[in-house]
């Protein structure tokens, strides 16, 4: 598989943001692992926020602090895919959100970048002490389910977001 690096959402990396954020769109695509981008045209704004959430004292009342990362690809520095790390769960989160989501650009599928960016993030999740993460996915989703289950995801139970209507299954990852 091509060498990849996980990466701190950094100004460098604003065009190929950018870039990502219109792939997505052009695509109709929901943009799972990138928090605020799709409502976010200017990548200035949402490198603010994703700063913002890193740390307790600017993450805003009931948001829960979050590691966002982009994955980049050295051998062009094209950005590939992104990933984003909650360090704990509310209610909600804890149902339908999960302790982290992914996505890969369209043209980058199938060559295993979310199952190796899903295993690296979960090196960062042991860092944070936490002992198991949750992730959630659309019950349809079948490469999502497929990245969680080859990285030890255990199946929990399937629920309904109330929002969308929306059925998703829920797995967990022991630590
Ligand atoms: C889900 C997603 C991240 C997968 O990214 P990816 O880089 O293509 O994933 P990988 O290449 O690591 O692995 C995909 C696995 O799913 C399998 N797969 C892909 N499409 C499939 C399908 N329709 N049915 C069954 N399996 C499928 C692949 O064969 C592969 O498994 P394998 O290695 O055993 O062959 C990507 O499709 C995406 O960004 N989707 C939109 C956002 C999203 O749904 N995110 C997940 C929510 S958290």
């Amino acid at each position: 598989m091509d060498q990849l690096m996980l990466l701190k959402p950094a100004r460098d990396y604003l065009e190929e943001i950018f870039k990502y954020r219109s792939a997505f769109i052009a695509m109709g695509e929901p943009m799972d692992g990138t928090g605020s981008l799709y409502r976010m045209p200017d990548p200035n704004d949402w490198l603010q926020q994703v700063e913002d959430l890193s740390r307790p004292e600017t993450t805003p009342e009931n948001w829960v602090v979050t590691s966002q990362y982009i994955c980049v690809r050295p051998y062009d520095n094209r950005l590939v895919g992104m990933i984003q790390l909650r360090h704990f769960l509310n209610e909600f989160l804890e149902l339908y959100g999960g302790h982290i989501e992914f996505s890969v650009l369209p043209e980058d599928r199938g060559k295993g970048y979310a199952t190796w960016m899903l295993k690296n993030t979960l090196r960062y999740a042991r860092d944070l002490a936490l002992d198991r993460v949750i992730l959630a996915c659309d019950a349809n989703n079948a490469a999502a389910v497929r990245v969680i289950e080859k990285n030890g995801g255990v199946p929990l139970d399937t629920v309904v977001e109330p929002d969308y209507d929306t059925e998703l299954r829920r797995f967990t990852i022991t630590l």
